[in-house]
């Protein structure tokens, strides 16, 4: 059986989470496959909100089976948290959770990393503080990298924390320099500290990659999230303004050893504006009362660290770029009814580089800092569109809107989204 992939075309939070959720019930599995506890998505469901932030958006469905790939980088922590927070909310996981035994562990001192590293003016990336780029730095240096499976042994996570400890500790003194004193890790807190999350952990722990080899040869039904957005991936992405893992789906072999001649459907996710959090270009950004209102109406404050988003206008060569590289089949258009009372849209056809136009989207950083967009108006419509729920009830502005992202992209477009909830979806 085929499996499908939901990734975001653009850098992160294009509301991914109301995609998954939407289609989950065509679903056995729904998988994560990269990054951790930084992506945040948020559903809603008759009302009732749901955020997820490690877990697959999977979780909220009855009957699907929710994986966390060997790619994913775990907070046990968060993990726990989140089960709890579902539990309260009435969602039992304890049988349609698993987690890999290769997905690699975060620790405190990697949180610590990244806040020294982060505290420094030049260099910022504007992290979420989450521990994900030092754990990952851990997992590809190889000498330092703690997987699941071994919190489950005591002694020898105990024997591992304690040579990696001290070394730990001298690297962030380096990185405090003069001005920072960093928090001392002890590695015998840590190794008793984690025995106890390893016992939490322990129902859910299970060799994935086998667990999704079976299901895919049984013919199940296997739903891939992309957390993160493409432009955020670490290769293809506007490095170094980037995440450290792949969020295209370039990472879900990796990331849970199904190879990707099963994926069939690829879904990208896109706004109907763009937004961007911490540091990085963004050739379409509106420091303006366009932007504040957009953020104001989408309200645009990250999940995950309530920072506010950076707000622009729908960046058609960015799309074209990421649809291209995630082979995408379709897109998803979501957010429109934020749009809603603006006399005129704007649209990035193309961008002058150096005083030539282009079309073709540089993910340097360094040339991307130079692109100026190329905008096309589009007039806007006047009408409250959140309680559509057909193409044909759409305000002719909107359609027109839509059809020209759908040109400008060249891929189809098989959802609009207008508002939150499951149920504000147009589907025809
Ligand atoms: P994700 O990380 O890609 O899953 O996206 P986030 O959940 O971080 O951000 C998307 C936000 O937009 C969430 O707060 C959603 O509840 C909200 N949302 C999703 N679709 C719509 C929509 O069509 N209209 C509006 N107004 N909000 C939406
Ligand atoms: P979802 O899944 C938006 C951004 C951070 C920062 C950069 C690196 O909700 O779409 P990291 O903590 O990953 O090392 O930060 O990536 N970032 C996101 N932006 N949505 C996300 O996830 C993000 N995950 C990371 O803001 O710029
Ligand atoms: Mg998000």
């Amino acid at each position: 059986m085929p499996a499908t992939c939901v990734v975001g075309l653009q850098w992160g939070d294009e509301a991914k989470g109301k995609i998954v959720d939407l289609i989950g019930d065509q679903f056995d599995h729904v998988v994560r496959f990269n990054g951790g506890a930084n992506a945040g998505h948020t559903v809603v469901v008759n009302g009732k909100t749901f955020k997820l932030s490690l877990l697959p958006t999977g979780v909220i469905r009855p009957n699907v089976l929710s994986v966390i790939g060997n790619g994913v980088v775990v907070y046990p922590p968060r993990f726990m948290e989140e089960v709890e927070s579902l539990r309260a909310g009435g969602v039992d996981v304890s049988r349609s959770l698993v987690l890999s035994d290769h997905a690699h562990v975060i620790f405190p001192y990697h949180m610590e990393e990244e806040r020294l590293a982060e505290s420094g003016g030049s260099g910022k990336i504007g992290t979420t503080g989450r521990g994900i780029g030092p754990c990952y730095q851990d997992k590809v240096g190889r000498r330092f990298g703690i997987r699941v499976g071994e919190l489950l042994h005591p002694n020898h996570l105990r024997d591992r924390l304690n040579a990696i400890v001290p070394v730990k500790n001298r690297i962030l003194k380096a990185f405090a320099g003069d001005a920072e004193t960093p928090k001392t890790m002890d590695a015998s807190r840590i190794a008793d500290e984690y025995h106890v999350y390893a016992e939490q952990l322990r129902p859910y722990v299970t060799d994935t990659t086998r667990l999704l080899h079976e299901a895919v040869a049984a013919g199940k039904r296997v739903l891939f999230e992309a957390a993160q957005g493409s432009l955020l991936d670490i290769d293809h992405g506007t490095y170094p303004f980037v995440t450290s893992s792949n969020s295209l789906p370039c990472g879900i072999w990796s990331g849970t050893g199904v190879p990707g001649k099963h994926l069939q459907r690829t879904i990208g996710v896109v706004k109907a504006y763009t937004t961007r959090v911490g540091q990085g270009p963004f050739p379409t950004e509106l420091d303006n009362e366009t932007g504040e209102r957009i953020r104001r109406i989408g309200r645009e404050y990250g999940t995950v660290t309530g920072r506010p988003r950076r707000v622009g206008w729908f960046d058609a060569v960015a799309v074209k770029y990421t649809a291209a590289l995630a082979g995408a089949d379709e897109i998803t258009v979501m957010l429109l009814d934020v749009l809603s009372g603006l006399p005129e849209l704007k649209l990035c056809t193309a961008y002058d580089l150096d005083g030539q136009r282009t079309q073709h989207f540089p993910s340097d950083s360094f040339q991307l800092e130079r692109c100026i967009p190329h905008l096309e108006t589009i007039p806007g419509w006047s009408e409250d569109i959140t309680g559509v729920r057909k193409l044909s009830g759409l305000p002719t502005g909107a359609r027109r809107y839509i059809d020209r992202i759908a040109e400008l992209v060249g891929l189809k477009v098989s959802v609009v989204s207008v508002g939150p909830d499951r149920e504000q979806s147009i589907l025809d």
